[in-house]
């Protein structure tokens, strides 16, 4: 039915009115890019030469808007769209800190409540989830993204598009989610934003394409292309990803946002002439609505007029655009997700935040514990908190808070104060800035920490140290922060440190010298309450990391999944012409899938149903695990298998499962796994996906570098 009503306008459109739904501009500010800038947007509203708005937020505001739109010859409205990366006015943990949950259910509600609020704005669309994978820690993107397992990262994008999505599209309390970036942006050279990428075709389906793939699955409305080359060509430009893949192979039938100005940017990349030649290359290659670069409104009429550009190519991106804009229902009435009173009620409302402080809390990476330096004792008379990042509210928003407005968020230090009242005096002195160089703060802090039980310190990175744009060469802790830490470490008191980053840091002193670290990222409105639940035990941290912690950067790109090589190294000692570093170990400073608890869990008695797998059979495994500590916690149980040989060398170990169980102290439970076929599946030769028969390793553990079951299974010939 609604493919006959998007006909029916279809039919009333002149070749100009088809080409503005083409047509995306910025509405109020420049928030994430260069604004080009239009003296009269709303004229061009009016004029229908507009298909949607991205940064106009609020109820009244895109209403008024909208109002425009409807003065337009056929009244058909726009979408308004806006960057709810982690949260719209409640702000979530950063999407790599809410990877570190490994939590779906989690992250879904995450999502699920970012996509109220942004309804409840008035907006239809969030450019989110980004899924791409990233294994390089320069790259200040990895943020935004799921961390670098394929495994890992596809179900978080089936789960927050659910999330962003909810019932469905007409819901309205559901925005479009936007699948982005398409694709393999996360594997930019060097780790530096924009810049080219080259990979193999098998690197690409197999670790870049699934996480989008999952996103389609999910029922993704939109997907948007990305800044870079692949392989030479632009993906906005690329035919073989939008066309063949996309909405070939896959059968997307939503429609694809470009980046900002990326199908302008193609006559940078030296791929096109000019603007002109860019929106043909970028129209023809399935790019169906221009985001900023005003390529299209200028210059596609004339294409048609010139027969370079096939009408139907219009009128196929047309009509993708117009059907989404009737599944929002946004023709029976224009107006209906800009209600203020509704936004009213769902905005920044304590339940909301209460969501935000459990995703907080599942966020949090427990990297060390020395002698059980945590959980920390409510009959402590004296801590010293110390830090730059420490009393910061700002920085705990973490960047991509494009609807963040000034609301209070809290700090550590205010989250503690909540915590232990009157009963345990907090001493404060910030020691030094996030990228001092003078140390002249730390002698305060030091006579603090001498005074004190337990130093608390918080270190890490200002909120627009890692996103977009934000990539590093040096991605240690910034300026004097590890001296910090250091000369409060030479007081002999027992030193916890939290570090509140973007990205994976190097900070091997820390590691080497705290008794206690929790990796917190980002964690939004609540930070402080979930950092403060976690450091007195109230919440038994879960996390585990979604991305390998470098030693240096001279390690980068580092991750768990590497293939192998002929000459593995034995361990990080054996060199001698070996696959190894002279100067540096191989090993990661912090695994992937790395995270302690403040309890212990034993894994024990694995069973495999059978050690011999047909290829139409399943193996049924099982284990127990037990909680053997003094705490109640969760474990996430990771899965990993390797390929002992096959026609494509596999890598030494990948992700193929996990779960994560909830254990009383003391209480024990049969973990259950299933491995079928498509478990030991990859990119053949052909670039099929298909199993070979051979030798499998099957490996259980609570990391990659912590193995705890191992076991072997063939898959046999049939
Ligand atoms: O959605 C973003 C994208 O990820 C990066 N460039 C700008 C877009 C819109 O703000």
């Amino acid at each position: 039915r609604i493919d006959l009503k998007v006909d029916s306008v279809l039919k009333l459109m002149t070749l100009d009115e088809k080409i503005g739904q083409l047509n995306q501009y910025t509405g109020d500010r420049d928030a994430t890019g260069p604004i080009t800038n239009s003296p009269n947007k709303l004229k061009e509203v009016r004029d229908g030469k507009l298909g949607s708005m991205l940064n106009v937020r609020g109820a009244k505001e895109t209403r008024a808007v909208q109002e425009v739109a409807m003065q337009s010859r056929l009244k058909i409205p726009l979408l308004f769209g806006l960057d709810v990366v982690h949260g719209y006015r409640v702000t979530f943990p950063i999407p790599l800190a809410e990877a570190a949950s490994w939590d779906l259910a989690e992250m879904e509600n995450a999502a699920r409540v970012a996509g109220r609020e942004t309804a409840a704005s008035g907006i239809h669309w969030t450019f989110a989830p980004m899924v791409d994978i990233g294994r390089d820690p320069r790259w200040g993107r990895v943020m935004e993204g799921a961390g670098e397992d394929t495994y890992l990262g596809s179900k978080i994008a089936y789960a927050r598009v659910k999330g962003f999505q909810g019932k469905g599209l007409g819901n309205l309390d559901a925005v479009m989610a936007c699948v982005k970036h398409f694709a393999a942006y996360g594997a930019a050279i060097a780790g530096r934003d924009y810049a080219a990428v080259d990979m193999s075709e098998n690197a690409l389906w197999e670790y870049y394409l699934p996480p989008f793939k999952a996103g389609l699955d999910a029922g993704a409305a939109t997907f948007m292309n990305s800044f870079n080359t692949l392989n030479g060509v632009p993906a906005t430009g690329n035919n073989y990803l939008q066309r063949d893949i996309l909405k070939g192979k896959w059968g997307f039938d939503g429609f694809m946002v470009s980046d900002w100005g990326s199908i302008g940017e193609m006559v940078a990349h030296g791929f096109s002439k000019d603007k002109k030649q860019a929106a043909e290359q970028a129209i023809k290659a399935g790019s169906d609505m221009d985001m900023e670069s005003r390529s299209y409104l200028p210059y596609l009429a004339q294409l048609v007029k010139e027969n370079k550009v096939d009408i139907a190519l219009i009128d196929d991106a047309v009509k993708r655009i117009l059907r989404k804009k009737f599944e929002l229902g946004l023709f029976d009435d224009p107006y209906r997700f800009s209600d203020v009173t509704r936004q009213e009620k769902e905005i920044n409302s304590a339940a909301n935040k209460q969501a935000s402080l459990r995703m907080a809390e599942k966020s949090i990476v427990l990297l060390k514990n020395n002698k059980q330096t945590l959980p920390l004792t409510k009959s402590l008379k004296k801590i010293a908190v110390i830090g730059p990042l420490a009393k910061s509210e700002k920085d705990m928003q973490g960047f991509w808070s494009v609807s963040w407005q000034n609301d209070k968020l809290i700090s550590l230090y205010e989250g503690l104060q909540n915590k232990v009242g009157k009963q345990t005096e907090l001493l404060y002195a910030k020691g030094c800035e996030i990228t001092d160089t003078s140390k002249t703060g730390f002698a305060e802090a030091i006579a603090i920490a001498k005074q004190a039980d337990v130093v608390v310190m918080a270190v890490g990175e200002a909120y627009d140290m890692s996103g977009e744009a934000k990539s590093k060469a040096n991605i240690h802790l910034p300026g004097i922060q590890e001296d910090l830490i250091r000369a409060i470490k030479a007081t002999g008191k027992s030193v916890v440190v939290l570090i509140m980053a973007g990205r994976p840091l190097v900070f091997n002193y820390t590691a080497d010298n705290a008794d206690a670290i929790l990796y917190t990222w980002w964690l939004g409105s609540e930070a402080g309450n979930a950092m403060a639940n976690v450091l007195y035990g109230d919440y038994n941290p879960a996390g585990k990391l979604p991305m390998t912690f470098p030693r240096d950067e001279g390690q980068i790109p580092i991750y768990y999944n590497h293939l192998s090589t002929g000459r593995p190294a034995k361990n990080d000692q054996d060199t001698r012409y070996r696959s190894a570093y002279l100067d540096m170990q191989n090993s990661p400073k912090f695994a992937f899938g790395h995270g302690l608890s403040y309890t212990t869990f034993d894994y024990a008695d694995l069973k495999l149903s059978t050690k011999e797998l047909s290829q139409q059979a399943k193996i049924n495994i099982s284990f127990t695990l037990k909680n053997t500590g003094k705490f109640d916690g969760e474990e996430v149980v990771q899965l990993y298998l390797q390929d002992k040989f096959a026609s494509i060398t596999r890598p030494v170990k990948e992700l193929k499962d996990f779960q994560k169980v909830m254990l009383k102290q003391g209480e024990s439970k049969t973990i259950n796994f299933v491995i079928d076929k498509e478990k030991l599946s990859f990119y053949n030769q052909k670039l099929e996906w298909a199993a070979e028969p051979g030798d499998f390793k099957l490996m259980i553990g609570t990391a990659s570098d912590q193995i705890k079951l191992e076991s072997e299974f063939v898959l046999k010939d049939e």
